[in-house]
């Protein structure tokens, strides 16, 4: 039996899943025979993808709508989780990006950055690695971004706090190897979901990006569940992310990448 089917007889959570990788997640999960928790601010969502799946493939779907940016939010999420409930995969996928220069962009929305993108992983990681570790059977995925790899202008908050998901899911991923758990982080490039639809996000010039560069949800997630199988502590999903990351150690790629990266961001116009 492969390790995810292992892990498929147990429970699922995974954050942000009434959309995009979230809501593809779940449905791969569904179909390999997970349980699930899903969670997400948008709880009627949550309700018509449960109810979906729940009619496809007969597991339990349960809905947890939370605000991970909030406290109240948060510990509910994580009670939920250190509940001893046979949790054997957790996906931190929750996320949004902003376009702007940092010292212009509501200080708010980047606190609620560092708590969607670090401090939310990082107290449900710990919530649920104990019972992990003591089954001996578990995985973390931590979705982060290729731009973890390159410090991204007009995406300052975004590419740093991607930046410490990659390098808090590789050292987490050896620490915990000895106890049969894996930790994989994600790193998609551009993909088609309501990422750039956002409030957050709505300055983004799609134009920018040429269509090839796009991969679908559904894509990127069997690529990550592929990756889990093969123990990888890092998964970049598609050829061309991988030859735009492996660029970005060279200055010209980085500094393409950089140009891009500001010219995809639209600035303003008061209206
Ligand atoms: N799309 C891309 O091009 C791309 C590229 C690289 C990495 N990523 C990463 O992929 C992950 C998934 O994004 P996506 O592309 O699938 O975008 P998406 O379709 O916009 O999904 C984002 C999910 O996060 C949830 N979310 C956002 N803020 C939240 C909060 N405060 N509390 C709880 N849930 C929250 C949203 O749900 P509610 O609004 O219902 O709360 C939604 O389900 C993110 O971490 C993102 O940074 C995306």
């Amino acid at each position: 039996m492969s390790y995810v089917q292992q892990l498929a007889p147990g429970r699922a959570l995974i954050t942000g899943a009434s959309s995009g990788m979230g809501a593809s997640f779940a449905r791969q999960l569904a179909a390999l025979g997970c349980d699930l928790v899903l969670v997400a601010r948008r709880e009627d969502r949550l309700r018509q993808l449960a109810s979906e799946l729940e009619r496809a493939h007969g597991h339990k779907v349960e809905v947890l709508a939370a605000d991970l940016a909030t406290l109240e939010g948060l510990t509910r999420v994580e009670t939920r989780l250190a509940t001893p409930d046979h949790f054997t995969l957790l996906i931190n996928n929750a996320g949004f990006g902003s376009g702007g220069l940092f010292h212009e962009i509501d200080v708010a929305k980047q606190l609620a950055m560092i708590q969607v993108h670090v401090v939310a992983p990082t107290r449900l990681a710990r919530a649920v690695l104990p019972q992990m570790t003591a089954q001996r059977r578990g995985a973390v995925i931590n979705v982060a971004s290729v731009a973890a790899y390159a410090a991204v202008p007009t995406s300052a908050m975004y590419s740093s706090t991607k930046a410490w998901m990659l390098s808090f899911s590789q050292a987490l991923a050896l620490e915990l190897a000895p106890a049969n758990v894996r930790v994989q982080a994600l790193c998609p490039g551009f993909t088609t979901t309501g990422f750039h639809d956002t409030p957050e996000d709505q300055n983004f010039d799609r134009s920018v990006v040429p269509r090839f560069m796009w991969m679908t949800a559904d894509a990127v997630v069997a690529r990550s569940l592929a990756a889990l199988e093969r123990d990888r502590h890092v998964c970049i999903p598609g050829g061309f992310n991988q030859l735009m990351v492996a660029l970005l150690r060279f200055p010209p790629g980085l500094a393409v990448a950089r140009y891009l990266g500001r010219r995809r961001w639209r600035r303003q116009t008061p209206s």
